[in-house]
């Protein structure tokens, strides 16, 4: 299971590489904007600094929403780094893209999946990575784990390449039910990746461990 970072924060994205568990960083526009990234010159800097940061797949969302200019600004991104991951939107266009930059050679990542029909159709386009949104789908309640084990089980029935992407990950429990779920790749805030180091039974045992090895010191 690949553990990727959703944030365009550069010192987030350091934390979580310095833990040497980290295969990846997904953004989109408004992680970018976030962190006050502004022009498209910037964009691409920023997208630069990040491949150099991470030695894993990079994912750099379109913001075009026609065909021809989906391959245009998808090639301009893909052009950044080797790493880079083309993030398309599902709608008829993006898919449409996605089969051209499967047939080029450019990984894409198709994203704002919400449904079992849009998975199959990424994967119908050799994307790379599907992206379904478990945190936006429970804020309308609507069992966002439940999408993960539909796609995971509809493309073991025909051994689909695509990957399952986790996105929209609000907590630890996220994480950990993807991964029982059989989820390819997680991404998720740092503060989820970092609430899974936590147990009190933990802190409690390692305390009791330092204080009772001062006694043999
Ligand atoms: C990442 O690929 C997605 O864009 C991101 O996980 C969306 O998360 P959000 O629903 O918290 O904005």
């Amino acid at each position: 299971m690949k553990f990727f970072i959703d944030t365009a924060n550069l010192d987030e994205i350091k934390e979580a590489a310095a833990l040497g568990i980290l295969d990846g960083v997904t953004t989109n526009p408004s992680l970018m904007a976030k962190v006050g990234i502004k022009g498209k010159d910037a964009v691409k800097q920023h997208y630069k600094t990040i491949c150099e940061l991470v030695n894993g797949d990079i994912s750099a969302e379109i913001i075009s929403t026609t065909y021809e200019e989906m391959i245009k600004e998808g090639k301009e991104l893909a052009a950044i780094h080797p790493n880079i991951v083309v993030k398309v939107p599902m709608i008829k266009d993006g898919i449409k893209a996605i089969r051209y930059f499967t047939d080029n050679g450019i990984k894409t990542n198709c994203t704002l999946v919400f449904s079992p029909g849009q998975a199959l159709l990424a994967a119908k386009a050799g994307a790379t990575y599907v992206s379904p949104f478990i945190g936006r789908l429970d804020d309308v309640s609507t069992d966002g784990l439940n999408l993960i084990s539909d796609i995971v089980q509809i493309y073991d029935n025909y051994l689909f390449d695509t990957q399952v992407l986790a996105a929209s990950i609000r907590h630890p429990m996220h994480i950990i039910e993807c991964a029982k779920r059989g989820a390819d790749v997680i991404t998720a805030p740092l503060s989820a990746i970092m609430a899974l180091f936590n147990h009190p039974l933990t802190d409690k045992g390692l305390d009791i461990f330092l204080k009772d090895a001062e006694k043999w010191k």
